[in-house]
């Protein structure tokens, strides 16, 4: 599968904007370090950092990422590339200003930031839409990303409502359950959903694995985008049994994928891991035990903030945050490979894809990574705030490894 050429330019910008954000993100870790101790999840500074994570790292990269996946996945070029432009534009700034709008308590900046976080959002939903009739194959992935960016749209509906109550306080007591719904509808229903469904095309093609069984997929995605709603309509009513019912789907949801990764992974043409794929497949780690602590969460109900926020963190994080990484390093050398080395094929000695970055320090980064996103579960945990600072500090070392490589990908590697 080569990349598309013309989607370079706008999943580059996409892809740099990105970084920057996960830099933002990770120096915001250790700020709200003491509150990630106490569990204090609805500090506003707390809600801030996140959506450095949740928008500017996780939302950015998957919009990049489609802009790749479309054409060479699909057979469908985004309708628009002007449309893609026009949202990175307002999304990108967006993001940043209504994420500090929000950790400094600051109306102003909310509002300009969700006006721009939301335009970008429709232009690029709307962009990816208009695209999927025109698809050679409506298989798994491409109703993945029809649903994601089906709850993309309920994420910013939610969010605004939650945003419009910070100002006012209209929903009152029913915030931390609307908290909880756009939570999850977020994290699983746009981040895991798009997760999945991606995967299903590039865990095959980054581990040369052929003849798995990928029906896995699909089961995930029925239970993951039926648990949702399920879980939602349990929260919001306060009906346990729509709750546990909802959790019930989610697990199967998520075992379902980690079952189909696996089905990809004993099946790899080679047996040693290249990093990318060495991160992903420690993110599932980290995804398996979130799994482990929502039913736990669901069953000591409000008042364990700790074990509220350790779920997420680690989620998160771990899980989400984690994985888009190692698809990074599969995606962007090669892009910047080709930008950079295609028409000298032949004509001069260029590096390969691999030489672009260094193995040894990626192996180091993930080192960093999840021991400080382990140490910042436990710290949470144990509410030790020198053990979340300590994690947080890992994981910030990791996330500036990163940016390193990465740098040296964008002058053009090691030669
Ligand atoms: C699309 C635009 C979005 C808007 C307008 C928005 C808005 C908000 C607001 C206002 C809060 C704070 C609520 C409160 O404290 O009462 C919040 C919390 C949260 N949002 Fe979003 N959000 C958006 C997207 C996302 C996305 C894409 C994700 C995840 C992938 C996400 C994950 C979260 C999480 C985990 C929290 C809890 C943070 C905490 O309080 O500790 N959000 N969101």
């Amino acid at each position: 599968m080569s990349p598309s050429m013309s989607a370079i330019p706008l999943a580059g910008e996409h892809f740099g904007m990105a970084v920057v954000y996960l830099v933002a993100g990770a120096v915001g870790l250790l700020w709200i370090a003491p509150d990630l101790a106490r569990g204090a999840y609805t500090e506003p500074r707390v809600a801030g950092v996140v959506h450095l994570f949740t928008l500017g790292w996780i939302t950015m990269t998957i919009f990049g990422a489609l802009y790749q996946l479309l054409p060479v996945a699909l057979g469908a070029p985004i309708r628009s590339p002007r449309l893609g432009h026009a949202s990175f534009w307002t999304f990108a700034p967006g993001a940043g200003l209504f994420a500090a709008g929000v950790g400094a308590t600051s109306p102003i900046l909310r509002h300009v930031g969700i006006t721009l976080v939301g335009t970008g959002v429709v232009l690029a939903v709307s962009n990816v839409a208009s695209t999927l009739p025109r698809a050679r194959a409506r298989d798994v992935i491409w109703a993945a990303i029809a649903l994601a960016i089906t709850f993309l749209t309920s994420t910013l509906t939610l969010g605004a409502i939650l945003l419009h109550n910070l100002q006012t306080g209209f929903i009152a007591s029913a915030r931390l359950r609307v908290l909880a719904i756009h939570l999850h509808v977020a994290i699983v229903g746009w981040a895991l959903v798009m997760m999945v469904g991606v995967s299903h095309r590039l865990l095959p093609m980054f581990l040369l694995a052929r003849g798995a069984d990928t029906r896995w997929t699909k089961r995930a995605l029925v239970f993951l985008t039926t648990g949702v709603p399920t879980l939602a309509t349990g929260i919001l009513v306060q009906q346990t049994v729509a709750s546990w019912a909802g959790v019930g789907l989610l697990e199967l949801g998520i075992a379902c994928f980690l079952r189909q990764a696996y089905a990809f992974y004993r099946v790899r043409a080679k047996r040693s891991l290249d990093i990318g794929m060495r991160f992903a497949a420690t993110a599932l780690g980290f995804l398996s035990v979130s799994a482990l602590l929502g039913p736990a969460v669901l069953a000591v109900g409000r008042g364990h903030a700790r074990l509220d926020t350790a779920y997420v963190a680690i989620g998160l994080l771990g899980g989400i945050v984690l994985y888009i990484i190692g698809l990074f390093y599969k995606i962007v050398p090669l892009l910047a490979w080709v930008a950079r080395y295609r028409g000298h094929m032949g004509k001069r000695r260029v590096p390969t894809v691999a030489e672009m970055f260094s193995s040894r320090a990626a192996l180091v980064q993930l080192g960093a990574m999840g021991s400080g996103i382990t140490l910042l579960g436990v710290g949470i945990g144990f509410g030790s705030e020198r053990v979340v600072r300590c994690g947080a500090l890992l994981f910030l070392a990791g996330v500036l490894l990163f940016v390193s490589q990465l740098v040296r990908v964008a002058f053009g590697g090691a030669r």
